[in-house]
């Protein structure tokens, strides 16, 4: 299981270079994800679990933190149907990279992590390792969110502060 420390969640916080204290990032502490979960909470949780992944493995592991945490910034309520045009799966990838270009410069494979996400429920296939990383920690992070397993972890208390 993945684990917190000090030495960890600092390498994290440099790779995010402040992101993660821009209000476009902190408002999705307002907006509901999954039962009990916000979306700023699952975004931090998959950025980190993509960043633990990408340094275990020898990836880009910085491309990992930062599309892990941007991935779901499409920064609407996902239970009003009125704020997107049609379907929420593969609608919220391309909200996310509008909203994320527009706060941060990024590379075209942070950009493929955020569009890919969803595979294989998306339009676009993940095109890298860190793609398939990130993709494959919100699948993870999603369901022990769904589960319940993510309110029990003591790690909780440090990634959603
Ligand atoms: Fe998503
Ligand atoms: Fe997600």
């Amino acid at each position: 299981m993945v684990t917190i420390n000090l030495a960890n969640w600092n390498a994290f916080l440099d790779c995010l270079d402040g992101l993660l204290y821009t209000p476009e990032v902190q408002s999705m502490r307002r907006l509901p994800h999954h039962p009990g979960v916000n979306c700023y909470e699952h975004s931090v949780f998959v950025a980190y679990v993509a960043f633990r992944i990408g340094r275990r493995y020898g990836l880009d592991y910085r491309a990992c933190a930062r599309g892990g945490l941007l991935h779901d910034l499409y920064l609407y309520d996902c239970r009003d149907a009125s704020a997107h045009p049609g379907n929420q799966c593969l609608d919220h990838p391309e909200f996310a990279l509008r909203n994320a270009a527009a706060l941060t410069a990024l590379s075209q494979k942070e950009r493929n992590i955020i569009q890919s996400h969803m595979w294989p429920l998306a339009v676009h296939l993940p095109r890298s390792r860190e793609a398939w990383a990130v993709s494959s920690a919100d699948k993870i992070c999603a369901t022990l969110e769904v589960l319940g397993v993510w309110k029990r972890l003591r790690m909780r208390a440090v990634l959603a502060a």
